[in-house]
């Protein structure tokens, strides 16, 4: 483990390497706890830089047994090797020059998941961010870029499949009982897409025709009888390919595409070049083991390895500050995919809920930075919603502003400048800038500036001028180290709706400048003047969400009402029904934490019925708008001083009035949607589901029984409505015997299948209330438990953190300290995971005093251990500041 140094880098410390890798040839000698890693590095000394300058390689925690200079021992007086660096001096000035190193390595100790390790007796890499040089010395770094040419040898029984990057070369036998294989990947690329595969593994194969008529073989590897889970990632990765040619105009550029999935893994998955390595959380379903929910990910999180080949891959980034320049990016084009594919406006929905519960409260406290950073102490901390959902968001308003051609445009100057190269975030704003004409330098705010932008909005009619004002203020709030913000570019979707639901896209007579249906709010404080508008509008602003800001309307309970009713945006629709929903929440907090009966406003209670009963709508839509806002919203919401069990109790009175006032809407909804054919996993069939098991956690409400959702139990056919019932019996009645008996089924059915296991053990991670501290300490004690690996800590202990307020926050902060505990056995083994997990308490200080104190403690135990990680040293630093 690397422990802390304290050493902070800068973005304004940017330079580039002093010599030029010209290509790498490596040779792995397989073994699980002694693999040799050689490694033929050729370089030469950039043009200009000091004759003197040593070169100075990455290394972490590695052994050197060897190393020879143009093929000659090197002289020891000529070079240093410690386990983080290896620095060679008195090199030629001109002449290229080979670095022969020969490094020891174990795989099997590897708990970091970072570098080679082994995962069920499968060789695999993680490179990035920085795993490359825990394989060996390197110049470790995106924007070095080589050809690689890679010698696998191992074990032949216990490793039929050797795999690397770019396209197979050839390989055959190696003595007794060992053979080769070699890969040579013709494309430049740094070190962190370098990826390694050996093992025995099941295939999936299949063949795409790109659009200039090659042939890509296609194989997905997976374990030895999961092959027919992987059909879905198949699918979806056929999809991807094509939709990238169709929209982006991007072909696939290798012989060979492939995909292996391991079942130990820290993030979602790893575009490794023509080697994509996933959770397999993303590869395997099947209707009996995934939920809609897993086919919508498995389909977002291919695609979005996939695209990565272009943006991240054939474009990369120059250093690590330009992460968003992939990730937003990436994130932006598998979101626009996912809309094509499904229900675009549904899919939205979805975005924004997610940026909302996620991104937001990380811009609104002590993590909170810009989308491209300026300074870090461990990169690894850095794959951030910000990063990633923040960076996508701003990449989707530069298209809002430029429009489809205009984006369109920018984005092929970039491909066709930037191909090949390691670019900034600058880089790529001056592409949209050069091909629209347009100056985009108060836009590329949104790079640096953290802090989600409040609107405060007001909007007058006149009726004698029959005009409209629309007056929009914006403050970005202060964020650590940044406190006077500029005021940015912010473009505004709307529509003026009348009385009777027509809409308008009027043009500003004064104010500003507004094109289409966007208004552009570029300066601190600003009045758009419309004219020629006839009688009063409904103003629907900031329609699909075009800028990720939180908007201060007051607009009247009428008014909302009427944009849930009419707006043909439904997006906009949904948003007005959350508009609705948060005050009558947060009312009942206030009410249920002073002890008082909490009422739901008829008002409220009718438009969501009323949507919920309207069959020209789609049923994930309205499943959606019947999805409250979560406990955590209405926690933003307040703002503060916040008591999770009022919050919760609230909540769950809002959701009794709205069951019992619909128990007649919500048994025909049950009704009609339980009667659907044969499951498929498109988003037609996910909706209903969707909403016929939002129709029965309503329905169990009113009816105060488990009796429904245990009879859904018993007579599921898929995933989705078998965990959905599972979750209605044990959050609602955790100690009845229809749960117990359904918990135990379940167990007993799935006791093979360790992801679906994830599910049991979230579905009780997150039963409110505090008794779910000892829940999860029993659980952890289950043979199905694993503390080191990532999918089983995160469906157990991250999932009680992350989504059971009542449980985690609980008010004697005995969970506080089971948490650190957690997070101080984790470190050590896996510090990427335990800081992820430790994000958890960033909004501590949001909570009531008591809990705050206790919170604060527990962070303050973690702080206090002597030999914290880089990773989470970071995290705890940053939240207790
Ligand atoms: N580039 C990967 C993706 O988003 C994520 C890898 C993150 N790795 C890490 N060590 N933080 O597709
Ligand atoms: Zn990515």
């Amino acid at each position: 483990m690397r422990t802390d140094t304290g050493r902070i880098v800068h973005l304004a410390d940017y330079r580039p390497t002093d010599f030029v890798l010209e290509r790498v040839d490596l040779t792995f000698e397989l073994d699980p706890t002694d693999t040799k890693v050689e490694a033929r590095l050729i370089f030469h000394r950039r043009e200009g830089v000091d004759a003197s300058a040593p070169l100075v390689l990455d290394g972490d925690d590695l052994t050197m047994t060897s190393l020879l200079f143009d093929q000659i021992e090197l002289d020891p007086a000529r070079y240093t090797a410690t386990p983080e660096s290896l620095t060679i001096r008195d090199l030629p000035e001109s002449v290229p020059f080979e670095i022969t190193v020969v490094t020891m390595i174990n795989p099997e100790a590897n708990t970091q998941l970072m570098g080679l390790y082994r995962t069920n007796g499968i060789y695999a890499t993680q490179c990035e961010a920085e795993g490359f040089r825990r394989i060996t010395y390197f110049p470790d770094r995106p924007d070095v870029l080589a050809v690689y040419t890679i010698n696998i040898i191992a074990d032949k029984a216990a490793n039929p499949l050797l795999l690397s990057n770019g396209n197979f070369l050839g390989g055959a036998g190696f003595g007794p009982d060992k053979h080769f294989a070699a890969w040579f990947d013709p494309h430049p690329k740094p070190s962190y897409l370098f990826a390694l595969v050996a093992g025995d593994l099941g295939i999936v194969a299949d063949t795409f025709t790109t659009m200039s008529g090659r042939e890509v073989a296609l194989k997905i590897y997976v374990e030895h009888g999961k092959e027919p889970r992987a059909a879905y990632a198949m699918d979806a990765l056929k999809r991807s390919m094509k939709w990238d040619e169709e929209v982006f105009g991007r072909e696939y550029d290798l012989d060979i595409f492939m995909i292996v999935a391991v079942s130990d893994f820290n993030m979602g998955a790893m575009e490794n070049k023509g080697l994509n390595i996933f959770n397999d959380k993303y590869v395997l379903a099947d209707p009996e083991t995934a939920t809609d929910q897993d086919y919508a990910n498995i389909e977002a999180i291919i695609a979005h390895e996939y695209f990565h080949n272009w943006t991240g891959n054939r474009i990369t980034c120059r250093d690590w500050f330009q992460l968003c320049l992939k990730e937003g990016l990436t994130v932006y084009r598998d979101h626009e995919f996912s809309a094509d594919m499904r229900s675009r406006s549904v899919k939205r929905i979805a975005e924004v809920r997610h940026l909302r519960s996620e991104q937001f409260p990380e811009d609104a406290g002590p993590l909170a930075h810009p989308v491209r950073p300026t300074k870090y102490r461990e990169i690894n901390n850095f794959y951030t919603t910000t990063v990633y959902e923040k960076g996508s968001e701003v990449t989707r308003m530069i298209a809002t502003i430029l429009g489809r051609d205009g984006f369109k445009k920018g984005m092929d100057l970039y491909f066709e400048r930037h191909d090949g190269e390691a670019a900034t975030v600058e880089d790529f704003v001056k592409c949209f800038e050069d091909a629209n004409g347009r100056d985009l330098t108060q836009f590329a705010l949104w790079y640096h500036q953290a802090g989600t932008p409040q609107i405060t909005v007001s909007s007058t009619y006149d009726s004698s001028a029959k005009t409209l004002t629309l007056s929009l203020e914006q403050m970005i709030p202060a964020t650590p180290g940044h406190s006077a913000k500029e005021p940015m570019h912010i473009p505004l979707r709307f529509a003026l709706i009348s009385e009777n639901g027509a809409e308008a896209v009027a043009s500003a007579i004064s104010g500003g400048e507004v094109s289409g249906d966007v208004v552009h709010l570029t300066q601190r404080a600003q009045a758009f003047t419309f004219a020629g508008i006839g009688s009063r509008p409904v103003v629907s602003l900031n329609r699909g969400f075009s800028a990720p800001v939180s908007l201060h309307f007051a607009q009247g309970s009428e008014d909302l009402a009427h944009i849930a009713r009419h707006d043909s945006d439904l997006f906009a629709r949904w948003e007005a029904i959350t508009d609705l929903a948060l005050p009558v929440l947060t009312g009942a907090a206030k009410t249920a934490r002073e002890g008082g009966a909490v009422e739901t406003s008829r008002a409220f209670i009718d438009v969501l019925l009323a949507v919920a009963a309207d069959e020209t709508l789609e049923p994930a839509f309205r499943a959606q708008a019947l999805s409250l806002p979560s406990e955590a919203d209405i926690a933003r919401e307040l703002g503060g001083n916040n008591d999770p069990d009022a919050i919760h109790a609230g909540r769950q009175a809002v959701l009794s009035g709205i069951a019992t006032a619909g128990a007649g809407v919500f048994g025909k909804l049950h009704a009609i949607h339980s009667a659907s054919g044969p499951f498929t996993p498109d988003a037609a069939g996910a909706g209903k589901r969707a909403l016929k098991n939002i129709a029965l956690s309503f329905l169990t409400i009113a009816e105060n029984s488990p009796a429904l959702a245990a009879a859904a139990f018993a007579s599921a056919d898929n995933m989705t409505d078998l965990s959905q019932a599972l979750t209605i019996l044990a959050h609602r009645f955790p100690e009845a015997v229809e749960t117990k008996n359904a918990l135990a089924a379940f167990e007993t059915r799935f006791a093979s299948n360790a992801l679906v296991l994830d599910k049991w053990f979230s579905i009780q991670a997150t039963i409110p209330g505090a008794a779910s501290l000892d829940r999860v300490k029993v659980l952890m004690q289950s043979p199905h438990f694993a503390p080191t690996n990532p999918n089983r800590v995160r469906s157990l202990v991250g999932t009680f953190a992350f989504g059971n307020a009542t449980g985690f926050n609980r008010a004697d902060g005995a969970a506080y300290h089971f948490f650190a505990e957690q997070i101080l056995a984790i470190d050590p083994r896996n510090p990427q995971l335990a800081a992820r997990l430790l994000t958890a308490l960033r909004s501590w200080r949001l909570l009531e005093p008591g809990r705050a104190d206790k919170a604060r403690a527990a962070l303050a135990t973690i702080e206090a251990s002597p030999s914290l990680s880089t990773d989470v040293r970071d995290i705890v630093d940053r939240v207790l500041k």
